[in-house]
């Protein structure tokens, strides 16, 4: 069985039903700090297969524990972890206590029950500003705030692990930007608050919820001077994991992936797509630049193609209309 952590969370409830689709068995398992469990009974409805789930947090090993005694636990894929910027520049002990800490319980755990593959939720953001694009899996590394230096500890804890045990077999998997939703409307991505990032805020704005969207710069030397990233469709991103989760029970040793699409887009190219493909205004304002913002991001993702035989199919079509369709009328 595969044990998925933060699973009710965006990408975890997705890549738990992609699993399920695939015949796999899971648990799931999450303290809803982001997530609630809406979505672990959104993911059982459109799966039509139940499976276990626990409240539990990675910061409490004792609620971990219950789940790897009463499971038979093959692998883990592990999605759970705070992942906000801004708050883990304000908050750096919560970050590190939570992601670093917790991930260090979940390995011991692994050890003691003698599970030795995962898959970690990786993040471009350990590329730091690349000096050029497309991002190769051996561009040099660094970080620019505390949540990246989370991802970035953890690959290094990780790698160190697999040093020590050479049955050990482990995937880092590089997000490039995650949007979009699921096809059926119930599963996606709908933040508490004021979010940060793009696509969130772009499906406030159109709502209502926020006035108009801050675009931040479009005085970058890109095409129309906008910030340029590498957005990937949910699904493909969870599809992925099942490649991902496919070679580290074939082959030991670290395993490292940039999962994105290898397109760049910019901020007008979404605010035009979203707005013609859902048909709705989406108002804006050009401001300065957002601090820690790079020009241009975007994956080269023929690694994982090569290796893993995975790559994104989804265009930013679709990425803009699931999006609307999970949010519009919650
Ligand atoms: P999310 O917040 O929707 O999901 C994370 C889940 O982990 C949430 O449900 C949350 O409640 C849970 N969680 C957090 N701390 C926990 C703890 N101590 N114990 C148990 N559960 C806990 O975020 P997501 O977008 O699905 O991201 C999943 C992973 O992918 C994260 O590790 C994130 O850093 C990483 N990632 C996300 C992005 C992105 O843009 N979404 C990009 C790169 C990497
Ligand atoms: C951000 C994080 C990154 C994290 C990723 C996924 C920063 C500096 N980087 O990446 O570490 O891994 O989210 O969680 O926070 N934009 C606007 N207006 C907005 C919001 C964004 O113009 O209201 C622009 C940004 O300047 C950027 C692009 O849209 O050019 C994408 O921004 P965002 O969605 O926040 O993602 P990243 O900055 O790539």
């Amino acid at each position: 069985m595969i044990l998925v952590t933060g699973m009710s969370g965006y990408i975890g409830s997705h890549t738990a039903l992609a699993l399920l689709n695939a015949g796999r068995e899971i648990i799931g398992f999450d303290n809803f700090y982001n997530s609630t469990a809406e979505a672990v009974e959104a993911v059982k409805k459109l799966s039509g297969k139940d499976f276990p789930f626990y409240t539990a947090d990675l910061r409490d090993p004792d609620s971990m524990e219950k789940i790897f005694k009463e499971n038979n636990i093959d692998a883990v894929i592990h999605f759970a972890g705070l992942k906000a910027v801004g708050e883990s520049v304000a908050k750096p002990l919560l970050y590190y206590e939570n992601n670093i800490s917790g991930t260090v319980n979940l390995l011991k755990l692994m050890e003691k029950y003698g599970v030795k593959r995962l898959v970690f939720s990786s993040s471009a953001t350990v590329y730091g500003e690349p000096k050029t694009v497309p991002i190769k899996e051996d561009f040099p590394n660094s970080t620019t705030n505390p949540y990246g230096s989370t991802k970035l500890y953890i690959e290094g804890i990780l790698k160190d692990v697999c040093v020590s045990d050479k049955d050990f077999s482990v995937a880092l998997l590089r997000y490039f930007n995650p949007i979009g939703a699921h096809e059926s409307g119930l599963i996606g991505e709908n933040p508490n608050g004021i979010p940060n990032n793009l696509m969130p805020r772009i499906c406030q704005t159109a709502k209502g919820i926020m006035k108009e969207l801050t675009v931040f710069g479009d005085d970058y030397p890109t095409p129309d001077g906008t910030g340029v990233r590498d957005y990937i469709h949910v699904c493909d991103l969870a599809d992925g994991h099942l490649a991902a989760l496919n070679k580290i029970e074939k082959e030991s040793g670290v395993h490292i992936y940039n999962l994105g699409t290898g397109k760049g887009y910019s901020v007008y190219d979404l605010i035009r797509t979203f707005a013609s493909v859902n048909n709705v205004d989406v108002p804006y304002k050009v401001c300065p630049r957002r601090a820690g913002d790079v020009p241009v991001v975007y994956a080269d993702p023929t690694k994982a193609k090569e290796e893993l035989g995975w790559e994104a199919k989804r265009e930013l079509e679709d990425m803009c209309k699931s999006s609307w369709d999970f949010v519009k009328d919650k």
